[in-house]
This record gives C-alpha cells, structure tokens and sequence, in this order.
C-alpha cells in the first residue's frame, strides 16, 4: 500500500510541520503573551463552517489557535503539576489515539488491556501491594473519586442498591489535602459538609492524634466514618502524610485508608522518598496521576486496590451487549468508572519501555534536587523569603514588598515564566512546581533571575 499520498499521510505531515513550529516558537517565545478572553474570541477564527474548509484553510485556522495557546513544554513553566513533552510518550499516545480501541472488553482493545495490566501490576508492587487491582480513570480527581464509592460500598455495603437511607457518613482529610476530596464527597452523598479537615502540623502533614479523636468524637454521635484521606504529596507543600500513623487509627477503627499520591506517587522512584512510603500496603487504595511526573501527556492516572474484586462489586453492571465473555478478569470495563474508555495505559507503557524504571528513578532524583537548588537560591537571594523546605517539588516563596500574585503576573506579562501562587498558612506565596522531566539546573538559577529582574524593575517604575 502507497501509505506516502494517503489523506492521513498529508495530515501526519501537517501535524509534523504544526509541532515543528510549535518548538520554533517555544524557543522564540517560552511565554505565549496573556490575551484576555474577549479578545480571543474577536480575533481567533473559532466559528464553526456550514462547509467543510480546505486542508490549507483548516491548517491556517490551526496555527492560529496553536500560537495563541499557552506553552507547557519549553522548560519556563512552573505553574501547575504537569508539564513536558517527551517523545515516546506522545508517541504511545497518537498510537493510542489512531488505533482507537476503547479499553472495556478485551475483544476490542485485545494486547491493549494485558499491557495495561502490567502497569497496574507494576505500580501495585512498588507500592507493596501483592494482590490488588486497578483502574485507569481520567485523572487524580476521578481516581478519589472512585477511592471513596470503593470506601463508601465497604463499609456500608447495602448503599449502592438502597442510598443514603439517613446515614451520617463521615470522610477525613487534611486541611492541605486536594479539592477532589469534598467534591466527590458532594458526588457521592455524602455531602461536603461532612468532610473533616484534620489539622497539620508545621510541614503540612495530617495530625495523626486529631485523625483519632475527631473520628473517636464522630463514633460517639453517631456518625458513621467510611474513609480517611491521606496524602502523598499535597497540592501546594508537597507534604506527605504519616501512613502508618493514619493506618494504625484506620484498622483499629476499621475505616477505609486511601492515599492520594495523584502528585506524589512518582516519588516511591526515589529511595531518599522511601520512609514517607512505609505503610503504603497497608492503604486500602491508592491515587497514582501518571500525567504529573512520569513524563505522559494528559491526562492518565490509576487508582490502586489493595485487594481484588472491590472495583467489581461497585460497578460492574449487566450488559449483555457489550460484556460477552465469561472470564472478566480481561474486560477492564466491568471494574471501570467510564463505559467508552480512552487507552491511556500505551503512553505510559511507552514511555516506561524507553526510560525503563531506572530512567524513572533518576528522573525523581533529579527534580528532587532541582527543587533543593531552588530552596537554596531562595535562601541566597535577598529580599526573598523560602516559606518552608520544600517537602518533595515544591517550593514556596515570598518576595519583600511584591505580593506573589503580581510578581506570578509581571513574569508573565514579561514573557519570563509562567509560575504560580497558593496560600500557605493564610498567606500568598509563589509556588515553583518543579516537574518538568526537561528542567535543567541553569533554567531554575534563571528563573530567580528573572524574579531579581523583575523586582529590580517594579523598583525602577
Ligand atoms: C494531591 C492531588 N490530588 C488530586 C489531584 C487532582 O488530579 P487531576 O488534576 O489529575 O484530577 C491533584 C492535582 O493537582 C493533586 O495535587
């Protein structure tokens, strides 16, 4: 077959040219310039045709979005947990996207599911699972999401068929923990009112002893608690919560433990991460966002069970249509959150075979002590202030006399990065997220540069 004059060979090759510009203009210009919404809409061509457009029509109307999109990739962007682009990842997953098998039933997905089966089998063991299972789901939020429908069947197993029924169910987080946890409190029934933040102490990680007693206080009114919400790796700190503290008040108490490592999970790579890991096979699940640092695309991330069947028992559902083979254990769809489901696991599978678990544990290494040299830049930098050590890949800072929202601005606005800010203990801070597989050691001292440049010329003005 003449696979070089195929509509799909032309399109490839555009697509080539788009990515190939796409770099060109990431060296010329890290940072895409801000544009106000409205003003996209008057000036981008976003309409849709009554007739089709040509191929040079459509690749104009491309471009023109494409350069008005902000870059993640070029090594100036800071400001959220993913960020990159490595190319056996990108190659697993336009792989994955021409193929297009939804990963439900082995019939249609065939090799597709037993390599996704390996990842979950490979990331169940690192964390010290021995015979669990898993799901892909579209993301950290959703995994929690299925965490807690997983806790809330276990402990009140009559629920999926009966609901609520009265119930005052309980879950309990951290105050850092990450906004998914309420929401899908509010998703499930639950209600986001009775999410119980937990206090932390000074380096954001879960008071074990206030875990214990605000459940104990529950119990005693008559609550009934389904589900304690560790983390590894929260959103703005970075912290990791003591596991085995928080699993010794979970089995005595007999509440499901979950560990959301949507950020943090990568880091079991790295060996200097290993006591914030101990205790991991005691959780009951586990969040594992592949998209933050293992260098994929988004979105991919898998929600670890500690023992097999759960995910079955909580959504599998009669479809005869769909789930015609007697063996499930190879229909990924019947212990899934989704029906159509996107092949997510090929990227990851990729990229996996391409760095090999060696490459990942030098990659964890490596950010890691990137996110040590910004702390001491920090520290060597007057007039700036390092809000706390960094815990794993974040770093927080504040900046005299600038507010770290305008400082996040004017780096931005100045085309030098695109960084951001939390609050941290009711304070703003900038917070240097430091993913990116691509990041090199002078790109970080560069960017506290541009910080000293950027201030230096607000002083000026
Ligand atoms: C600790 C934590 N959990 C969950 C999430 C949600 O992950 P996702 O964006 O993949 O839904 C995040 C996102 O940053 C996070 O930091």
């Amino acid at each position: 077959m003449d696979t070089k004059n195929t509509p799909l060979a032309r399109v490839m090759e555009l697509f080539m040219t788009l990515l190939g510009e796409r770099q060109s203009q990431e060296q010329l210009e890290p940072i895409v310039p801000a544009v106000p919404p409205e003003e996209l809409l008057d000036k981008l061509p976003l309409g849709l045709p009554e007739q089709g457009l040509s191929f040079d029509e459509v690749a104009a109307r491309l471009r023109s979005v494409i350069e008005a999109t902000p870059s993640t990739a070029p090594g100036r962007f800071y400001n959220q947990l993913f960020g990159g682009r490595e190319p056996y990842a990108l190659l697993g997953d336009v792989l994955a996207t021409a193929m297009n098998n939804s990963m439900y039933t082995f019939k249609v997905a065939g090799p597709q599911v037993l390599l996704e089966n390996e990842l979950i089998e490979r990331m169940g063991k690192l964390m010290g699972y021995r015979r669990h299972e898993g799901t892909f789901t579209p993301g950290g939020s959703l995994s929690n999401l299925c965490a807690m429908l997983l806790a809330r069947d276990s402990v009140c197993p009559d629920f999926r068929e009966q609901g609520m029924d009265g119930r005052k169910l309980r879950v309990y987080t951290s105050a850092d923990s990450h906004y998914s946890v309420p929401k899908a409190a509010a998703m499930l029934g639950v209600g986001r009112s009775n999410v119980v933040r937990i206090p932390v102490d000074g380096r954001g990680r879960m008071l074990v002893s206030a875990l214990a007693s605000a459940i104990d206080k529950d119990v005693a009114a008559g609550h009934v608690p389904l589900m304690v919400n560790a983390t590894a790796g929260t959103t703005v700190l970075g912290a990791f919560d003591p596991i085995t503290g928080l699993a010794d008040v979970c089995e005595r108490r007999k509440v499901w433990l979950h560990l959301d490592g949507a950020f943090g999970g990568t880091m079991i790579f790295d060996e200097r991460f290993a006591e914030h890991f101990e205790g991991s096979e005691r959780v009951d699940s586990i969040t594992w966002d592949a998209h933050k640092l293992m260098g994929v695309p988004l979105s991919c991330s898998v929600l670890l069970v500690r023992e097999r069947g759960l995910l079955k028992a909580s959504l599998d559902e009669a479809a005869g249509y769909l789930f015609q083979s007697d063996d499930d254990q190879w229909n990924p769809g019947t212990r899934s959150i989704q029906c159509g489901r996107r092949n997510d696991a090929l990227k990851l599978w990729t990229n996996w075979l391409h760095h090999g678990t060696v490459g990942y544990r030098a990659r964890t290494e490596r950010l890691r002590d990137l996110a040590l040299l910004a702390a001491e830049c920090v520290r060597e930098s007057p007039g700036m202030t390092l809000v706390k050590e960094p815990e794993s890949l974040t770093v927080c800072f504040t900046v005299d006399g600038v507010s770290a929202e305008s400082l996040c601005d004017a780096l931005q606005d100045a085309g030098l990065a695109m960084v951001g800010h939390a609050k941290v203990e009711g304070s703003s801070v900038v917070r240097l997220a430091l993913v990116d597989p691509g990041t090199q050691k002078e790109q970080v001292r560069c960017f506290f540069e541009d910080v000293r440049y950027v201030m230096r010329r607000r002083a000026i003005a």
